[in-house]
């Protein structure tokens, strides 16, 4: 098994990385860090607790930065709200919360989980790197004793929140800079790859027909965000970003990717927040990071319904 800490700004499509997570076999979820991002930190971190209270995932709750490492705020935090709605998870009834934080920050909950175990953890982000970025400068230790970090962000095409910048890395590029520039493994789920693991009516159905919790959940979500993603970028099958990262860890034979140098766009312009990715190796820069480039479509939604059946 796998032993990860999964970093989440919910977000309908970290709900699912979370879903996933959870329930598949060869995924040990040791704690889940939330960020603000696609909303301010109380909704992501309110978000959380309802998908775990839905989903019944018992495990530790750290709330972590509300903000950029460097900058005041997340430039587009104003944004983002657009396709996830007001609550930043529109379209589900959950009920009453019950799942509960740890009460310690989530860069302490990185720093000491990561320090206390006799195994390699392995950090999954799919929101802005400001809790990531800040536990590698806390305490530069736990690098290694980190497996790897495979997260949702990035591009080497365009981008969705700037023509060149994907949002994640656009919400905290210096947390982002520092992620990558740590000399840790990187495997990137950029939008390249995530815009093919889109949510067809077809694979709505498909989870429709499974008729528990987590698949009302998973249809109900998705209802919701094709009608956002449809309207902001025009898409009749939203791109359901974050579970790229657990599937791959489950199931790499579904990828391609390509193994190179990637830097983070650190000036004021229009590649701020931009993952630069030497595809072709024109520079003889350290190939830091595995850039996912090709996703098997059907194998990536069979191994999502599969780990849905696993739920009562
Ligand atoms: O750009 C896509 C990313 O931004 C996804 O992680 C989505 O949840 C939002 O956070
Ligand atoms: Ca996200």
């Amino acid at each position: 098994m796998t032993k990860i800490i999964l970093d989440v700004d919910p977000g309908h499509d970290d709900a699912i990385a979370i879903m996933v997570a959870h329930k598949h076999p060869e995924i040990d979820l040791l704690g889940i860090t939330v960020v603000s991002g696609n909303n301010s930190l109380e909704k992501t971190l309110r978000n959380t607790l309802n998908i775990c209270t839905w989903l019944g995932v018992d495990v530790p709750i750290s709330a972590g930065m509300d903000r950029p490492i460097v900058r005041d705020r997340y430039l587009s935090c104003d944004g983002p709200g657009d396709v996830h709605g007001e609550t930043g998870l529109d379209g589900h009834d959950f009920g009453e919360i019950t799942a509960k934080t740890t009460g310690i920050h989530a860069v302490e909950y990185i720093i000491q989980t990561v320090m206390a175990s006799e195994e390699k953890i392995t950090l999954v982000p799919t929101g802005p790197l400001s809790n990531i970025g800040m536990a590698l400068r806390m305490e530069p230790k736990i690098i290694e004793k980190i497996e790897r970090i495979v997260l949702m962000g990035g591009a080497y095409g365009t981008g969705n929140v700037t023509p060149s910048a994907e949002f994640n890395l656009y919400a905290d590029p210096e947390a982002a800079h520092i992620v990558f520039s740590s000399g840790l493994p990187i495997v990137m789920m950029g939008l390249d790859l995530t815009r093919q693991a889109s949510c067809t009516q077809e694979v709505s159905d498909k989870m429709a027909a499974i008729g528990n919790r987590a698949s009302e959940l998973f249809v109900n979500l998705m209802e919701f965000f094709r009608g956002t993603q449809k309207r902001e970028f025009g898409w009749d099958a939203p791109p359901v970003h974050d579970p790229t990262t657990i599937v791959y860890l489950t199931n790499p034979e579904l990828y391609e990717t390509t193994h190179c140098n990637c830097q983070i766009g650190l000036s004021h312009d229009m590649t701020y927040g931009r993952t630069v990715c030497d595809m072709h190796h024109v520079t003889t820069e350290p190939r830091n990071t595995h850039v996912a480039t090709k996703i098997d479509f059907d194998g990536f939604w069979e191994v999502v319904a599969e780990t849905i059946r696993r739920y009562n």
